[in-house]
């Protein structure tokens, strides 16, 4: 069976660690969307792996792993992904990673620009500044540059000088900066494409003839930082819903039978845009601290707040998710009381359907007990204290999509069916 996973809320739900478990059962793990704003975080055999481009599932060696036609890619980080991971002793060749000829490439000046325009605009956005906003611009208005021009020396020359004949003026007049000279930017670039040359190939061709693979499709970001269903425009610039991963993989013709959600079990945001159930305070300092919150990829410090299951709600729908990881749940063990928003109001009423927009709007929560004990050990469902069972369950019977496993602690190790025959 294929499956698909992605992010219920906005980012960093554990997404990395989960791929990593699941793909144990796969042969194939892709991904279709985003680019180096993920940062998904794989605690393996006592090593931290942070991977920003290349799917989670490079570690296992078996495994190929795919950066579909959807993603944005920064060459330089991308390379530089490739030298840590075979430095950590990681085999990464062109038979297990294969890049899409289709997929666009992260420019220097996509990287500046996303860094002046945020400067610019009044209403901010908090991006990662890694350039995706402005690459995923110059692939909708058709002048991107793509892998398969970028490996093709001529093809280059071409289009990055079109482009800076056009972007540099707008660095210039509308920003004061010096803009780019060709022969600097394509000396450079021209060496890492290079190197990425023997990983890209067309990807659709090649796994159309190999259907009776099991693919994992690894979501990045969260549905809410979706171009379309997330709190726009306090979003990325990518699909990043489960539908997405056909589109996004160049890979139609697989079907995805099951379709992942993973969810933390309290809320994180990093970077502006509402936020209901955001705390302020004691509970925020203690959540950062045994959470960990802060930003794989720029460092940030999270925002954070309790689980709000009218997101929740949203997002499986969005996605049609048909099971629930809940991810984290140890980070919770140290709480007297564990609030979770069920509702949502607005002016003081009770907000029936998902609301147009999640600003001034108002959490209605219920309230359970904590369990005060250290469950990162516990291995089996039925151990875990009957308060931590009681917030699954409600969890589950709330959202009427069954939870498949529960993550409670960072390590690999440290995660525990919530009934048996899971896989
Ligand atoms: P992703 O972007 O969804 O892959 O998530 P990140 O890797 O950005 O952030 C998740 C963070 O939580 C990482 O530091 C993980 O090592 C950590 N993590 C994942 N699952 C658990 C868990 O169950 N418990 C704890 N304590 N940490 C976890
Ligand atoms: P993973 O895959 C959390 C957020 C940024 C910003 C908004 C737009 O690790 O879950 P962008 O650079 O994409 O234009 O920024 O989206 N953002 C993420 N937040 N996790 C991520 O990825 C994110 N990728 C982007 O903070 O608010
Ligand atoms: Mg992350």
């Amino acid at each position: 069976m294929n499956t698909v996973l992605v992010g219920l809320q906005w980012g960093d739900e554990g997404k990395g660690k989960i791929i990593d478990y699941l793909c144990r059962n796969v042969d194939v793990v892709v991904r279709f969307q985003g680019g180096n704003n993920a940062g998904h975080t794989v605690i393996a055999n006592q090593k931290k792996f942070v991977f920003h481009l290349i799917p989670s599932g490079i570690l296992h060696k078996d495994k190929i792993c795919v950066i579909g036609q959807g993603v944005v890619v920064d060459p330089e980080v991308l390379l530089n992904e490739i030298k840590i991971l075979k430095k950590a002793g990681v085999s990464v060749s062109s038979k297990n990673l294969k890049i899409s000829n289709f997929s666009h490439i992260i420019m220097p000046y996509h990287r500046i620009i996303d860094s002046l325009r945020e400067q610019k605009r009044v209403q901010k956005i908090g991006t990662t500044k890694r350039g995706i906003g402005p690459c995923y611009k110059d692939r909708v208005s058709r002048c991107g540059i793509r892998m398969g021009d970028f490996i093709d020396k001529k093809s280059f020359a071409f289009k990055l000088k079109d482009n800076l004949r056009e972007k540099n003026p707008i660095f210039k007049d509308a920003y004061q900066q010096k803009g780019f000279k060709f022969s600097s930017v394509y000396n450079k670039y021209s060496k890492l494409a290079k190197k990425i040359k023997p990983f890209v190939c067309d990807t659709t061709e090649y796994f159309y003839k190999k259907q009776d693979k099991k693919f994992l499709f690894e979501g990045a970001q969260g549905t809410f930082l979706d171009i379309d269903a997330g709190t726009y425009p306090f979003v990325t610039s990518s699909s990043v819903v489960a539908s997405n991963a056909l589109l996004g993989s160049g890979l139609p013709f697989v079907n995805l039978k099951k379709r992942v959600g993973v969810a933390k079990a309290y809320t994180t945001r990093v970077g502006e845009g509402p936020f209901p159930t955001e705390l302020k305070g004691k509970i925020l300092d203690y959540l950062q601290d045994e959470g960990g919150e802060y930003g794989a990829t720029t460092g940030r410090p999270r925002r954070c707040g309790w689980l709000d299951l009218a997101l929740l709600k949203r997002a499986i729908k969005v996605n049609s998710i048909n099971r629930l990881i809940i991810t984290k749940l140890d980070v919770l063990g140290n709480l007297a009381k564990i609030k979770v928003c069920l509702k949502y109001k607005k002016n003081g009423k009770i907000v029936k359907n998902f609301p147009y927009s999640l600003e001034k709007i108002k959490p209605v929560y219920k309230e359970f007990k904590g369990w005060n004990k250290d469950i990162s050990k516990i291995k089996n469902f039925s151990r875990l204290p009957k308060e931590a069972k009681n917030y699954l369950n409600f969890i589950e019977k709330y959202l009427k999509v069954p939870i498949s496993f529960i993550s409670v602690g960072k390590d690999r190790e440290e995660i525990l069916k919530k009934r048996r025959g899971e896989n």
